[in-house]
């Protein structure tokens, strides 16, 4: 059991491999943190030694006191995790403790994606009730600890059990004091095409907000943070992270106040948000992932990884080898034609790849992006025996057939749009924004989502798809509903995202065969949210190798490899102009899901050639890339050199992959000091040339890459 509760002190004690979480409730029945980090024994705290606000004899109410759950109106100044106005117009809160509940394992969240557990053991969940005694508000602080890995997932329940209507203004599914100042704060920050790039400042007194409004989680931010000690770094040193299971907008900010101590917090956007909770209703907070690690950022991310692989991503993909894939895309635009598909698919079957997906323009009269997004039926005249005849050629060469959606759109110019002008986020009177020359359905409402799950559903069942790109290539404007209350107007932005949850749920469960990848312009939904219904990602629209080493090394920061699809494109590099070899492309797609995004039938019999090289290796590495330990050695933030490394849960199998952009002359080879491995073991590589696994920590691998834009990708096995 990883609950403990000290009666003396009424506390809390969650504790999971090395971590604790530790709570209490004071005379007067609030609630207060007491502790988040490396375990502590059961009991062991007492709420005294926490009380730094004392010392200053400050008031019951001093904002600076280590509250669980901050309300406003009562001496708390900063940024709340309730906030609630209640009908007397006054934002005033008073938690009081009521009582507290334990049981095996962890709920699932209404219509929200969740970590999960698959046995009783694995976890322990605590709720403990809080209650505002005039209005009546009920708050449950819901927790999960995993026996394991110490994860901690928060979220929070707010009930209406009183007689007037409160509305909800903030929710934070999280917000926890961390002891002192002085932490460097992590977050991943970037844009299209250069996305979570991995941004480390000092955290100095005052605040600092990472956030989306886009209705998004976003190219620009991603919903996480991490608070760590100066001397962190990716192998050693503690760290504090959160990641918020959602894909709208959202807020997380790390705050030193003016006595000097932090507190973290994620959760929902308080200027895209409110919700109107009449008599009766609930609403629940989506889910934040709490990890600690004292074992630097890798020690972070591994926790992360293993979650959200085996207990956040579900189905049939879960846990088996992702195909190795050609997507069109990059290779025709919208310009194909049938034959022009079934060149590339034939030449795609040649060097080993097992998929073949048909992207964007397959619709509709879509010969361009200005129109038919929401017309999800057949161009006849690019694609004359229709997706079915397609997919049955496609299948005879040999590949699976999967197929690009982009449900949430509606072009102006299209049959759908046509029919009904309201079903998009609107305003009355405004104009409707246009990106990409198309507007957003109107997710919230529950005709929209059925419109969804009945022309996309159609399209699947009406022939053999066994994968989809669930694309989304814009951010909401005029973010409110035809169809709502004013009142309730400022909800549509979280009732668009628990519609896309909703069809996203319905549709992968009635297709639980089909390889579901989320996109969104590349990487601008890369959320826990999106991989509960999808397991993987489409990482970015940056396809260039160099780029690509550093999308992908943030992108690790929180997700697995697993989830990351990475491809390889032609050169000149379509978003950068970039000359790279086929070699580095590869050996860095390696590193994901692996695929190819370009003319194969129009590359030289050299690069033909490397390119099957490089899918032979896949298929013989992928189950110990997507299913093993991952490590970052080299960061390409700081030089010129990036290295990363897979290991093999029993240690066995290794895979190393290192690579220059710049080079510079006359300089030592490099040495990579492996990480993970058997010290006592003996490693072989592909040459036959055996390491000792101590030699490989230690000493280091040897290599000398000596022209810019190469790479080296060298597999281990224990003797
Ligand atoms: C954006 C995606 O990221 C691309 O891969 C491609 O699918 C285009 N959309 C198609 O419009």
């Amino acid at each position: 059991m990883s609950f403990f509760y000290d009666e003396k002190y009424r506390s809390f004690y969650l504790s999971g491999g090395d971590v604790s979480y530790v709570m209490h409730v004071d005379d007067e029945g609030e609630l207060e943190n007491l502790y988040w980090g490396k375990r502590i024994p059961d009991g062991s705290v007492v709420p005294e030694m926490n009380r730094y606000y004392a010392v200053a004899s400050f008031d019951r109410g001093d904002y600076r006191r280590p509250h669980e759950l901050p309300v406003r109106g009562t001496g708390w100044y900063g940024t709340p995790a309730v906030d609630v106005i209640n009908a007397r117009g006054n934002d005033v809160v008073t938690l009081r403790y009521v009582s507290y509940t334990v049981y095996a394992s962890k709920k699932p969240l209404p219509g929200m994606p969740a970590v999960y557990t698959e046995t009783d053991n694995e976890a322990d969940s605590l709720e403990i009730l809080l209650e505002d005694p005039l209005t009546g508000l009920r708050v449950t602080s819901v927790y999960t600890v995993f026996n394991e890995s110490g994860v901690i997932t928060r979220h929070l329940s707010l009930e209406n059990a009183g007689s007037e209507v409160l509305t909800v203004r903030g929710a934070m599914a999280a917000s926890v004091p961390l002891y002192g100042n002085g932490y460097d704060l992590v977050h991943l920050k970037g844009s299209w095409a250069r996305e979570r790039s991995v941004i480390r400042v000092p955290q100095g007194e005052g605040e600092y907000r990472i956030f989306s409004q886009r209705g998004a989680s976003g190219h620009e931010e991603n919903p996480f943070l991490a608070l760590c000690r100066k001397n962190t770094d990716e192998f050693s040193g503690e760290v504090w992270a959160m990641n918020f299971v959602y894909s709208g907008s959202f807020l997380a900010l790390s705050f030193v106040d003016n006595a000097g101590n932090t507190r973290m917090s994620v959760g929902m956007d308080p200027a895209t948000f409110t919700w109107r909770l009449e008599q009766g209703e609930t609403f629940c907070t989506p889910e934040a992932v709490l990890v600690w690690s004292e074992k630097g950022f890798n020690g972070m991310s591994r926790t992360f990884h293993r979650l959200y692989r085996r207990r956040l991503c579900r189905g049939y993909w879960r846990d088996r080898p992702r195909p190795v894939l050609i997507n069109n895309w990059e290779a025709t635009y919208f310009g194909f034609t049938e034959e022009k598909l079934l060149a590339i698919a034939e030449r795609a079957k040649q060097i080993g790849t097992e998929l073949f997906v048909l992207d964007d323009g397959w619709f509709g009269r879509r010969d361009r992006d200005d129109n038919s997004l929401g017309d999800w039926v057949e161009n006849r005249n690019k694609l004359p025996c229709g997706i079915k005849g397609l997919a049955e050629k496609i299948n005879a060469i040999g590949l699976k057939f999967g197929l690009w959606f982009e449900p949430e759109m509606v072009s102006p110019d299209s049959d759908l749009y046509r029919a009904h002008p309201d079903w998009c986020l609107h305003v009355d009177g405004r104009p409707r924004t246009e990106c990409r020359q198309q507007l957003i359905l109107d997710m919230s409402r529950t005709e929209v989502q059925d419109y969804i799950i009945d022309a996309v559903g159609k399209v699947l069942s009406g022939a053999n798809i066994e994968y989809v790109k669930w694309d989304m290539n814009r951010n909401m404007t005029e973010a409110f509903s035809g169809d709502r209350v004013p009142e309730r107007q400022l909800e549509t932005q979280h009732r668009y995202i628990l519609g896309v949850y909703r069809v996203m749920d319905i549709l992968t469960t009635r297709f639980p065969n089909i390889l579901f990848e989320g996109c969104s312009g590349g990487g601008g939904r890369f959320d826990p949210g999106i991989l509960y219904y999808m397991p993987q990602f489409w990482t970015s629209d940056d396809t260039d190798a160099v780029e690509r080493l550093k999308i992908q090394y943030g992108t690790s920061f929180v997700y697995p490899p697993s989830a990351i699809s990475a491809h390889v494109s032609a050169v000149p590099n379509h978003q950068t102009g970039r000359s790279t070899g086929m070699q580095m492309r590869g050996d860095v797609a390696v590193g994901g899901n692996f695929g190819f995004e370009l003319d194969l039938s129009a590359l030289s019999d050299d690069d033909i050639t490397v390119a099957r090289q490089l899918v032979t290796r896949v298929k013989q590495v992928r189950s110990l890339v997507q299913q093993g330990d991952y490590y970052r050695l080299l960061s390409p933030f700081e030089g010129n050199y990036t290295a990363w490394q897979f290991v093999s849960e029993d240690r066995g199998e290794v895979l190393l992959c290192a690579y220059v952009t710049l080079v510079t002359p006359n300089t030592v080879p490099i040495r990579i000091r492996l990480q993970g491995l058997d010290p006592d073991a003996v490693y072989r590589d592909e040459s036959g040339r055996e390491y000792a696994g101590a030699v490989l920590m230690n000493m280091g691998f040897w290599m000398q890459l000596k022209q810019d834009f190469t790479s080296s990708v060298i597999h281990l096995i224990k003797v």
